[in-house]
């Protein structure tokens, strides 16, 4: 085993390795400008032609608190920076309890005095539809400051991302005007209505794999509802929601309405789940901080919570199909994104029969994976997002060759600077092995062998989260069984990773509490308030 980890170690997978340096050297050449504030800036011209980098700059960096960009009370802020090579890129407001505390007071003056909660709801759509225009309009620029940000390749952020984002902002406008209660035939002589109200002020929390899809799964319906905001970004990536916040102040919204906030999770994140005035919680992230902003929430004044949190989705790949389209979709189910994906097909089992031409097959698609700077066309993975889940990732590899899992190939750092990580694969993979239970949230697929499908439905599901699960068969009944039989919250069949807008996206077990996207994320911000009048005069009146 030895030997064929070493030589695995020695195979490395495609690594675009000169794009890195050349858009790095934009900005230490003195052809990006850094002005006050901490603003930063390149442009096309002095990019190269390898590297698709649309004109972006870093505008916002200031909190938006009642339709403004402010400082932070304490004046402190914090660096965000570039994970291609660490270098900081922007100094953004750093927000804590007061930050917190004022951003509450504008959302709740805006929900109790202001014209969001009242507006008609055509108004309403009608300001989320300018909104998914201006940002259509600016996505070049904003897929180019995610990227920037994050790492995730521009491709991806431009083809798939911001249009999404567009597309989820266009169907909750869609909502807006058609949320209405029910009158309901109760017994006795009464007329009875439910109202579907507004909830109130919604605190969000998002992290940093997602930075725009996450806004738009959360600002979305809550808008929709006529709720007001506070929504607090990951600290790693606070510059896109900014942005966007004064896109939608462009398209009309009122002050108060939507509050961005920066800043670090014990401090502002703290403030906002266990703040008195913010009437319900939504919140993206680990499982672990899951529990404590569900605690903070219980201990204050018992703000519903949804809960979107982590996952070791099984992707299950069956004897009868093609395998060569099998060995594509497990590998996209868990590299998409760096691995950095709550869903990701991270346990991947193999039918028995299969199973040799599908570690051969997978470990020469790992080795073919494009990972470099993700500005770059053709590029497929870029860095992780910082140091700590770089950290993280390499750890669990270590992990992985410690308790005698094969490594296939990858294994390492890719490069010398940033957080690249080379597309690993273990095989000889077993249940209770760390890299079979834990989230690793990065580009390690672990692959394991089954012989039959009741045994593999009671190992799938032998973990304690449930976000969603992966099928791969041609076969009409094994299909039924196991979307019947798994426990998670989406089943994809044959696909992975489809988010369109309509579709419910949400967790069993430890994966979470309620369900975002879709009809369904619409209960999670309103209320249902029953009105009940006579229908003839009582006596006593
Ligand atoms: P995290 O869950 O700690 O952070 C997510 C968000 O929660 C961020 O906005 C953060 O500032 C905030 N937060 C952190 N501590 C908080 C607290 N005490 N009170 C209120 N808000 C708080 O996730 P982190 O530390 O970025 O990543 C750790 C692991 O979590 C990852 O390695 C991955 O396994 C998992 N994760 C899962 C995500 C998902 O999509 N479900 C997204 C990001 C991370
Ligand atoms: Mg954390």
């Amino acid at each position: 085993m030895a030997a064929r980890r070493i030589s695995s170690l020695l195979s490395r997978a495609v690594y675009a390795s000169s794009s890195i340096g050349p858009a790095s050297l934009l900005l230490s050449r003195g052809r990006g400008s850094v002005r006050g504030n901490g603003i930063k800036k390149f442009s096309t011209a002095a990019a190269t032609e390898e590297l698709i980098i649309p004109p972006v700059q870093i505008s916002y960096t200031k909190h938006l608190i009642n339709g403004q960009f402010v400082d932070a009370a304490s004046g402190k802020t914090f660096p965000a920076h570039d994970p291609r090579s660490g270098e900081v890129i922007a100094h953004v407001a750093e927000g804590d309890a007061e930050d917190i505390n004022r951003a509450v007071s504008a959302a709740r003056k805006a929900f109790d005095e202001g014209p969001w909660p009242k507006m008609s709801p055509y108004e309403r759509s009608r300001i989320l539809l300018r909104f998914a225009d201006l940002v259509e309009k600016h996505s070049d620029e904003l897929a180019a400051l995610e990227t920037w940000n994050n790492g995730k390749p521009y491709e991806q952020a431009a083809k798939s991302e911001l249009p999404l984002f567009v597309r989820l902002f266009h169907y909750y406008a869609g909502w807006a005007d058609k949320i209405h209660g029910l009158t309901v035939p109760a017994d006795g002589d009464h007329h009875v209505q439910t109202l579907h109200e507004p909830i109130g002020v919604a605190g969000q929390i998002i992290p940093w794999n997602f930075p725009l899809i996450m806004f738009a799964w959360k600002v979305g319906p809550a808008l929709a509802c006529g709720n007001t905001i506070v929504l607090k970004t990951a600290e790693q990536t606070p510059l896109t929601a900014l942005y966007v916040a004064k896109l939608f102040h462009e398209a009309g919204l009122p002050p108060g309405v939507l509050n961005v906030v920066s800043g670090y999770g014990p401090t502002a994140g703290a403030a906002l789940a266990s703040h008195m005035d913010v009437d319900k919680l939504a919140f993206t992230g680990s499982t672990d901080t899951g529990k404590i902003v569900l605690e903070l929430a219980a201990r204050s004044n018992l703000k519903p919570v949804t809960l979107e949190l982590g996952g070791k989705s099984p992707f299950i790949v069956c004897e009868d199909g093609d395998i060569d389209k099998a060995v594509e979709l497990a590998h996209f189910a868990l590299f998409f994104n760096q691995g950095q994906c709550c869903c990701a097909g991270s346990r991947t089992f193999v039918h028995e029969r299969v199973y040799d031409e599908f570690l051969e097959k997978s470990k020469k698609r790992a080795l073919r994976r494009v990972v470099g700077d993700p500005f770059k066309k053709g590029v497929e993975q870029g860095p992780q997002i910082d140091e700590e889940q770089f950290q993280k990732v390499l750890r669990y590899i270590r992990s992985g060759i410690d308790s005698n899992a094969t490594l296939e190939c990858g294994g390492g750092r890719l490069g010398n600077k940033g957080y690249f990580v080379e597309p690993t694969v273990f095989s000889d993979v077993k249940d209770d092995m760390l890299i079979a239970q834990d989230e690793i949230f990065g580009p390690v697929q672990s692959i394991l062998k089954f012989k039959d499908i009741d045994e593999v439905i009671k190992r799938a599901n032998a973990t304690r989260y449930g976000l969603a699960a992966g099928v791969f068969t041609k076969n009409i009944n094994t299909a039924n069984t196991l979307t019947r039989a798994l426990r998670a919250g989406t089943v994809w069949v044959n696909c992975f990773d489809v988010f369109d807008a309509a579709i419910p996206f949400g967790g069993y077990k430890m994966s979470g509490i309620g369900r975002e996207k879709g009809i369904y994320s619409l209960n999670n911000y309103l209320q249902v308030k029953a009105v009940v009048t006579p229908l003839k005069n009582p006596a006593w009146l």
